[in-house]
């Protein structure tokens, strides 16, 4: 079984991933890592941290000389900031004093998570709540997607919506969809594209935050990964799992799932049909590529809605922790939209999850093991 595990706080020594279960003999390609951490940090609505960073993976284990071991692969992303922070997040001695929180942020972790683990300081609950995190599931989701790569299945991200910025027409057309990649709001609509840089221009100035909505397309995908057998092994359960796990996301949706609810069955579910040459088809895809929780061979299409951002510039009230007075919430270094990033995490983390089902269905010890089972499958 595929497992991915991170570890590391956001202004700490850096981020940790460990990916267990990966088969041998894969190719990696650092670059192509590389260029998936540059993805992540861009986008239009970002904070300063961004221009900061610039995302580096090191690789500690599990490949040799570009191929994977079959054994744990390990890998660090050096946080560049943490020169700066050293003194107050060194893991034996750091001034605690300087940078205490104490005054959480509504629709942070900030609250519930200092009462949990019983800590009068929110910096020790943001450090790791904080979306930094995902840089590490990006680097794990990218070596996932090189495996992904040699089987022909490939995944794009595209933003619907930024606040009320919306696109009216639906775009499932896979090219189309990897022309976002040239926007700094990764949607292809270059007037829609306009009215969403405006409404987080709008909001940065107000001292306000967006969320939103993307969409990630899969394709090129098996019939099968997935089971309706065992209420945890359904593809769609698993995905919306681990979607749901990206920070700020609140809703998730297969195909049209929430329009199909309105509509009588006639008008939704995607008819069968044969020809000799294509074989078994269909001519359309509301169920957004699965059925009884299993790939059903056309693309996947997920949609998720990311919440607006919790730290505002103009803050929202809250209480200080020590004294239990009113206050103003925290103003941690923030992004004022970051839809377009989490665009790319979903797409990351939705390949991790179709890169473990892959592995359970053609599994095996190297990739070669697996491309004979692969082989196999497609045959039949
Ligand atoms: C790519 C990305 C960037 C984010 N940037 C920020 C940020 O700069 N400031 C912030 O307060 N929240 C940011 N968030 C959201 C918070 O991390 C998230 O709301 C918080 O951890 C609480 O978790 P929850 O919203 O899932 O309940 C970001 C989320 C993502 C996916």
């Amino acid at each position: 079984m595929l497992r991915i595990l991170t570890a590391g706080e956001s202004h700490g020594k850096g981020l940790v991933g460990i990916i267990e279960g990966f088969p041998s003999n894969v190719r990696v390609d650092i670059n192509e890592i590389h260029q998936d951490l540059a993805r992540r940090q861009k986008g239009y609505g970002r904070g300063g941290r961004m221009k900061i960073e610039q995302d580096q993976v090191e690789i500690l284990s599990g490949v040799r000389n570009g191929k994977t071991l079959g054994s744990p692969i390990a890998f660090l992303i050096k946080n560049k900031d943490y020169e700066n922070w050293e003194s107050y997040m060194d893991p034996m001695e750091a001034d605690i004093e300087t940078k205490k929180v104490t005054n959480p942020r509504p629709g942070h972790a900030d609250l519930t998570g200092a009462r949990k683990y019983g800590f009068d300081d929110v910096r020790n609950v943001l450090e790791r709540s904080s979306a930094r995190e995902t840089a590490a599931r990006v680097a794990a989701g990218s070596i996932v997607k090189q495996l992904l790569k040699v089987f022909g299945i490939e995944a794009a991200a595209h933003v619907t919506a930024i606040g009320k910025a919306a696109l009216e027409e639906e775009i499932w057309d896979f090219e189309k969809i990897k022309e976002a990649e040239d926007s700094p709001v990764r949607c292809v609509d270059p007037i829609v594209a306009q009215q969403m840089i405006q409404r987080i221009d709008d909001a940065k100035e107000t001292g306000d935050s967006l969320g939103g909505i993307f969409e990630i397309h899969i394709k090129g995908l098996p019939v099968g990964l997935g089971s309706y057998v065992q209420w945890d092994r359904k593809i769609d359960a698993k995905l919306a799992y681990a979607l749901m796990s990206i920070q700020a996301i609140k809703g998730i949706e297969f195909g049209f799932g929430f329009k199909n609810a309105q509509k009588p069955g006639s008008q939704v579910h995607d008819e069968i049909f044969y020809e000799r040459e294509r074989g078994i088809y269909r001519s359309t895809n509301q169920a957004g590529g699965i059925e009884g929780g299993m790939t059903n061979g056309e693309p996947i299409v997920i949609r998720c809605a990311m919440k607006p951002i919790p730290t505002l510039c103009k803050p929202l009230r809250t209480i200080d922790l020590h004294t239990g007075e009113p206050a103003d919430a925290s103003v941690e270094r923030s992004d004022t939209c970051a839809v377009p990033a989490a665009a790319v995490v979903g797409e990351m983390v939705a390949l991790t999850v179709i890169g473990e089902e892959f592995i359970r269905k053609f599994g095996g010890d190297s990739l070669e093991e697996m491309m004979q089972r692969w082989k196999a499958c497609k045959s039949t």
